[in-house]
């Protein structure tokens, strides 16, 4: 094992060092992980605590969060600030359901997020993840559609590959052929467009024209569909876990824009994963002012981890349509809880105390350089690409021909053992069983420092040494 002595840390260390543990080993309750893997298979560290850009495990072994988790600690962990509100919110009052007592954080939080996100974002509509929050935003849509005369609205076009939840709703407009062999006849079929990849393109063209051409198969699907079916159509506007960090041209958003407009379409970012300040700016959809969505929504960093959130934000005139013909026919026990909503407010406060959506930007300019130094001696690094701190990068069995690993290596599940042995956590989910390639999103807390980046920089070099020698040992290249 090739660990600095630095990476043990004596004082947090259980008296016990961890024994070596197996999914299932014991026979009742225990672990989630027993749903994912089979019996026997072996189980990850466990967590003991977390500060900064840091977690330790049980052993006291550090583990640089390279990623937030799943793209969620955007203030890194253990932040003092954060504790002491959701202590004092604790005292105060956990729980009161949010249509029978208003909670002062509720209000702040919506005022603040709405103004953070600017013209024609009015209202604020907070649920427990980032699932919910999609959920939230279809039935939006579709009872704005409903009491408006557009009754036959209901089609909602996504993007192929796509992610926007687990729950039934957010995956009929999910783009993931795994999830849609096993769920697919129990969700209505929604239509998709191609998602405008930028690595491996199609014949005769740029990462641009084929932008192009995506946004103009959208026109031609709402066209085949029959523009008064549409709704909505949803896209990530910088791609998660399932394009790896693909930015598209401007050009792109507003042909989109102007389609939508065009068609009497809804349009909704997700921005689960790349709002919250992670790109440089409060949200992605800042960075092309020209091609403002009708609907966003938020979740991970918004919390940041610090309690399950998340949030649809809204234009007046839709929330006041629906509001005035009997109110919106959705809702959750645990939606806009005061307690969620205060320690949201708290993480905030850090945001903006700390200055982190400037130092996304400044830092994610670091990240990319790093980024593209380990890639230039990594003969797996094909592509490195993102915005701000929110980046990834491809690996490949040839960076000439850009030929991808075998799927059935899981590249970015090798990666992930390799990392934790050179003490860097780097949280996958495979989309598409990586029939689009695979990458590793690289997204760390945006309080990482300088000197920090470098360690992260320096142990994902070390990891990807070992999963290019087992690549070679295994005769994959
Ligand atoms: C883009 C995007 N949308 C939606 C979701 C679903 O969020 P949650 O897992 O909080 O339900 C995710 C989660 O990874 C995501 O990345």
């Amino acid at each position: 094992m090739n660990r600095a002595a630095s990476d043990i840390d004596p004082l947090p260390a259980s008296a016990d060092p961890q024994p070596a543990r197996l999914i299932g080993d014991t026979p009742r309750g225990g672990s989630v992980l027993s749903f994912y893997s089979p019996r026997g298979a072996a189980r990850p560290p466990r967590v003991g605590r977390g500060e900064g850009v840091w977690l330790w495990d049980a052993d006291g072994r550090r583990y640089l969060d390279a990623t937030a988790g799943a793209v969620v600690a955007n203030i890194g962990h253990g932040n003092r600030h954060v504790i002491a509100a959701m202590q004092a919110q604790a005292e105060r009052v956990s729980f009161a359901y949010p249509r029978f007592f208003e909670s002062e954080h509720n209000i702040a939080l919506a005022d603040r997020l709405c103004a953070l996100a600017g013209e024609g974002f009015d209202r604020a509509f907070f649920v427990s993840g980032g699932s919910e929050a999609n959920e939230s935003a279809l039935k939006l849509a579709r009872q704005y559609a409903v009491v408006t005369g557009q009754a036959g609205r209901w089609k909602v076009i996504s993007r192929d590959p796509s992610y926007h939840g687990s729950t039934l709703g957010a995956l009929a407009v999910t783009g993931d052929a795994h999830t849609q062999a096993i769920y697919g006849p129990m969700v209505k079929p929604m239509p998709k467009v191609p998602a405008p990849l930028s690595y491996r393109l199609p014949e005769g063209h740029t990462a641009e024209s084929y932008a192009m051409a995506c946004a103009d198969a959208l026109e031609r699907t709402i066209e085949q569909e029959g523009p008064q079916t549409v709704l909505a159509f949803i896209l990530e506007p910088i791609g998660g876990l399932s394009t790896g960090a693909v930015v598209s041209p401007a050009a792109y958003f507003q042909r989109v824009r102007q389609i939508c407009d065009r068609h009497g379409v809804l349009l909704i970012y997700d921005e689960i994963m790349s709002g919250a300040g992670r790109t440089g700016e409060f949200l992605a959809a800042h960075h092309w002012p020209g091609a403002r969505p009708d609907l966003v929504t938020l979740a991970k960093g918004l919390a940041a981890g610090y309690t399950p959130l998340g949030c649809l934000l809204a234009p007046a005139r839709i929330v006041d349509a629906v509001a005035g013909a009997g109110g919106f026919v959705h809702g959750h026990t645990y939606f806009t809880n005061p307690m969620s909503c205060a320690i949201a407010n708290a993480v905030m406060d850090e945001v903006e105390r700390l200055d982190l959506v400037a130092r996304a930007r400044e830092r994610g300019v670091g990240l990319r350089r790093r980024l593209e130094a380990v890639a230039a001696r990594s003969p797996l690094v094909g592509d490195v690409r993102g915005l701000g701190l929110f980046s990834a990068i491809e690996l490949v069995a040839d960076k000439a021909t850009r030929r991808a690993l075998p799927a059935a290596f899981n590249a970015p599940a090798r990666l992930t053992e390799h990392g934790l042995r050179h003490g860097i956590a780097l949280y996958n989910r495979r989309a598409n069983l990586g029939a689009f390639g695979d990458f590793q999103m690289i997204t760390p807390p945006l309080t990482i420092s300088e000197p920090e980046l470098d360690e992260l920089a320096d142990r994902l070099s070390r990891a990807l040494d070992d999963l290019a020698d087992e690549v070679v040992r295994r005769g994959l290249a």
